[in-house]
């Protein structure tokens, strides 16, 4: 019996937002969403079934975790074993090339990752759909990672139907301009909670981004990247808008982000065509054409480090051993 999988997967960066739960116990989304998976900061989990083991372990960047992070990825697990039909627990080993925390979705590679491994740790033989569903429960961003490229995360009406699946989409590159590498303050888990149940603008977030969506899939498909990109940034910005109308409020943004947003709109003064997202953290990610990531890379290196991530493959095994 394969007891034993590794697999990697990488982050997401979402164009069109998910902020917000229909269903927190099957982590349906308020909406749909819509991202980018990366080909740089990859997360390598290993998962080995040991029957002799008493509870599940995590060891995450070379450290022995407890606490919160053990306990999602074990309560991930037994979602894993109610599939499997075994009671065995697993040693779970994790390595994260992001920054854990930063806003830079390591729980997206990390679920995935997870996800992927597991499956293939307790015998599970599931679809890219099935998988999707799965890295779902552990965290919601993480069902895109599953997806190479482009991907639509479909809300759905139930965990049958809320899965991510790619989309066609204009060949493009994004520029991470990391301004800040600390864990952020609050978790996008409960900064989600309490923006649906304080925030008086959460419900024309959810129908404006089910129609933002919509838009975002057809720019795509007609590969009109300065569509996309105007879409991307109106749609995350209004994110921290909704987020910071919680209370007690909650800011992502620092002064650090907002200079970079300054050059980005400087970037479209001079008629580069540049475009700014934000997840819940202060680092700006930059959506560009191919051909003009390097040169804005090096147009934003005194205000961020800045790297060049272009689409990346989704989750997939690296190695099994029975
Ligand atoms: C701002 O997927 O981390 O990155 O489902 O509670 O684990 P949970 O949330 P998570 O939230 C991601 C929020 C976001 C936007 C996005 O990736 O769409």
């Amino acid at each position: 019996m394969t007891q034993r999988a590794t697999a990697v997967a990488h982050p997401n960066i979402a164009l069109v937002k998910y902020w917000g739960k229909r269903d927190a116990t099957m982590n349906l989304p308020a909406t749909g969403s819509l991202s980018m998976t990366l080909d740089v900061f990859p997360t390598t989990t290993t998962v080995t079934v040991d029957a002799a083991l008493d509870a599940d372990t995590l060891e995450l960047d070379g450290e022995e975790r407890t606490g919160t992070p053990l306990d999602r990825v074990a309560r991930f697990l037994d979602l894993v074993r109610a599939m499997a039909g075994s009671t065995a627990h697993a040693r779970v080993v994790t390595t994260n090339a992001v920054p854990t925390g930063a806003g830079l979705a390591s729980s997206a590679s990390g679920f995935a990752a997870l996800a992927v491994a597991a499956a293939a740790a307790y015998h599970l033989d599931l679809s890219p759909r099935e998988l999707s569903r799965l890295a779902r429960r552990g965290s919601g961003s993480a069902s895109r990672s599953i997806v190479p490229g482009v991907a639509v995360w479909h809300a759905g009406d139930d965990d049958e139907t809320s899965f991510a699946e790619g989309t066609p989409a204009p060949d493009m590159a994004m520029v991470i301009a990391t301004v800040e590498e600390r864990e952020k303050p609050v978790s996008s888990r409960v900064a989600m909670v309490r923006t649906a149940e304080t925030s008086p603008f959460f419900p024309a977030w959810v129908t404006s981004t089910a129609e933002t969506l919509e838009r975002m899939v057809d720019a795509c498909a007609a590969g009109d990247l300065d569509l996309v990109g105007r879409i991307a940034e109106t749609n995350a910005l209004r994110m921290h808008a909704l987020i910071q109308s919680c209370d007690p409020p909650i800011r992502y943004l620092t002064a650090a982000s907002l200079g970079v947003l300054d050059r980005v709109e400087a970037l479209r003064a001079q008629g580069v065509l540049a475009y700014a997202t934000i997840d819940a953290g202060p680092n700006v990610v930059v959506l560009c054409a191919p051909d003009d990531a390097e040169r804005i890379a090096a147009d934003l290196a005194d205000v961020a480090s800045t790297l060049v991530a272009r689409p990346g493959p989704g989750a997939r095994l690296v190695e099994t051993i029975a």
